[in-house]
């Protein structure tokens, strides 16, 4: 197949969208595929969309062009209108299918597929609607409570509300304070107390005007990828140190991640019923990975469902298929034949 992994782009998760994108294009390529990076903003203005696919770069050499044509994309982001790049569109429109290796806002919020479903572009994982649900942690949180999806105690909040304590909101601390659409725990913040909670907030409105705060769960923090409404292995995550902020996600060995998790059937069982739950609640009818927290008392509750997530070699989801012997090349494509046949 001629396949575009679609990376990059301008959300907060730009550099890690980077990283998923080389590693699934190398992936793809070892299974025989015609794969080419392209940058969803940056784009190619150095050929003719006819000429992408007959390309034969290294994967370093399209990275090369990206870092070299990204180098002042903050200004770019001020005077741009199109958010597409150069070409992006012609070319994905030419590929059999694009791989969606974008995180963050633009990518996993709908729009770029909502684009591609009126252009005819065939795209791996979930549709419009979903996506755009998903993203935004304080729809989703309503979706999940009419499905009877487990949450903590939380709301949302807007900018320009006036809010001085989680009590106002019939919270009780800790509770955590987190940018509604965000991604990859940018703009999350814990506070114990209403002069913490003052500045979580502030912290917080510099990221987005709506905010989701709930009350912090003690306990074990897990993953459950769900492929088509079926539940992975249950992976679990412990930061060395601190809470599982950016650095604990992204740097190597600052957290372990074990899968299969080590607990007991009945909490694995639990887990998994609960993302199967979240996926089914936001219609993710392909792939996604939820994030669940457990209390001493081994309640679950559903942080979120990732519709995009990360997919290096050593990601949480590729990890969970390792662990029922499905191989990094063969989960990309996986998911490429699953996204094909749901969307014939
Ligand atoms: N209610 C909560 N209780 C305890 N920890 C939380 C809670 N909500 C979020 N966290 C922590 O913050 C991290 C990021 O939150 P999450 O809702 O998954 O947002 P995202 O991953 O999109 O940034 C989680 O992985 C978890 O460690
Ligand atoms: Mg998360």
């Amino acid at each position: 197949m001629n396949i575009v992994v679609l990376c990059g782009g301008t959300s907060t998760e730009r550099e890690v969208s980077l990283w998923t994108g080389e590693n699934v294009c190398s992936a793809l390529r070892l299974k025989g595929h015609n794969t080419l990076l392209l940058d969803v903003f940056i784009g190619r203005d150095d050929i003719k969309p006819e000429q992408f696919f007959e390309l034969k770069e290294s994967i370093e050499d399209e990275l090369v062009y990206i870092k070299e044509k990204s180098k002042d994309i903050e200004e770019q982001k001020k005077i741009r209108k199109c958010f597409f790049g150069n070409n992006v569109l012609e070319i994905c429109m030419s590929a059999d299918i694009v791989f969606m290796a974008l995180h963050g806002e633009n990518g996993e919020n709908g729009k770029v597929q909502a684009t591609f479903d009126l252009l005819g572009i065939k795209y791996t994982g979930a549709d419009y609607l979903s996506s755009a649900m998903a993203m935004n942690k304080a729809v989703s949180r309503k979706i999940f409570l009419a499905n009877n999806v487990p949450m903590a105690n939380g709301t949302s909040l807007y900018a320009g509300e006036e809010c001085l304590s989680a009590k106002d909101l019939n919270l009780n601390y800790p509770v955590v304070v987190k940018p509604s659409c965000g991604g990859s725990s940018i703009g999350v913040f814990f506070a114990n107390n209403d002069s913490e909670f003052k500045n979580a907030l502030k912290n917080a409105f510099e990221y987005e005007n709506e905010l989701v705060i709930e009350e912090k769960i003690m306990g074990r923090e897990f993953s459950c990828g769900v492929v088509k409404y079926e539940a992975y292995p249950v992976i679990e995550i412990i930061p060395k140190v601190g809470e599982y902020d950016f650095k604990n996600k992204y740097e190597a060995g600052a957290t372990d991640e074990i899968c299969p998790a080590n607990i007991s059937m009945e909490l694995t069982k639990k887990i998994q019923d609960v993302a199967v739950l979240a996926a089914k609640a936001l219609m993710l009818d392909t792939y996604c990975r939820v994030d669940v927290l457990t209390d001493a008392e081994e309640n679950c509750y559903c942080l979120e469902a990732n519709t995009l997530p990360g997919m290096t070699k050593t990601s949480l989801l590729p990890q969970e298929a390792a662990a029922i012997g499905i191989d990094f090349p063969s989960l990309c494509e996986n998911l490429i034949n699953i996204s094909l046949s749901d969307r014939k």
